[in-house]
């Protein structure tokens, strides 16, 4: 059993994961979890412990059924495609890490716009459709171990940013992750395990 196959398994349990890009991109760690198996619970965990910015990759062929734009024209230095946010209409303030974990399913599992508000407090994101091996972000990242444990091709990540607010590089990160019992992967593995696949 491969590392990546071990964080397949992990993930289909509901588990978080961490998974780091490149040192030379953005040399960051993400939590990611698998949205059809989102709990309030682990969104909790992400918010208290990662305490990034918590977003939801997912295939273009979902943000295109629930009608999810481009939040903008342009895009950052990373090409990071951020569509409008967005809040489950089952929400109140759509910001508990209850709230949070129904508009995360709801995304996994509407086939319907009209069942989302815009804006609100959860950020999609659209991956490419050749994944990892066309764009090395934790987006195709996240949406690429969802199609490997042949899930809903929808994720949640929030970066791990650290006690001193600094972010999280891939010493500390091995080290956060062997604390709270979570698989560490990074996305050179994922594309190794994909060109072995393929
Ligand atoms: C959203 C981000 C994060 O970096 C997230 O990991 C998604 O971006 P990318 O696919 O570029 O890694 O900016 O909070
Ligand atoms: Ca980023
Ligand atoms: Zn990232």
């Amino acid at each position: 059993i491969t590392k990546v196959e071990r964080a397949v398994a992990d993930l289909k349990q509901g588990k978080l994961i961490i998974v780091a890009d490149s040192e030379k991109r953005e040399a960051e760690g993400d939590m990611i979890g698998l949205a059809d198996f989102v709990t309030p619970e682990n969104v909790n965990f992400m918010i208290k412990h990662a305490r990034g910015l918590l977003c939801v990759p997912m295939e273009k062929s979902i943000a295109e059924k629930l009608n999810l734009h481009p939040m903008t024209k342009s895009h950052d230095a990373y090409g990071t495609a951020f569509t409008v946010s967005t809040d489950s209409k089952e929400t109140t303030t759509g910001i508990s890490a209850f709230d949070r974990a129904k508009t995360i399913q709801k995304l996994s599992q509407s086939n319907d716009a009209n069942d989302f508000y815009h804006p609100g407090h959860i950020f999609p994101l659209i991956a490419r459709d050749n994944g990892v091996l066309e764009r090395d972000g934790h987006t195709e990242a996240a949406v690429d171990l969802a199609k490997i444990a042949q899930a809903t091709p929808v994720a949640y990540i929030c970066e791990v940013i650290k006690e001193n607010g600094r972010m999280a590089r891939r010493p500390e990160l091995k080290q956060i992750a062997e604390e709270n019992n979570l698989t560490f992967i990074t996305i050179a593995d994922i594309i190794n395990y994909r060109y072995l696949k393929n």
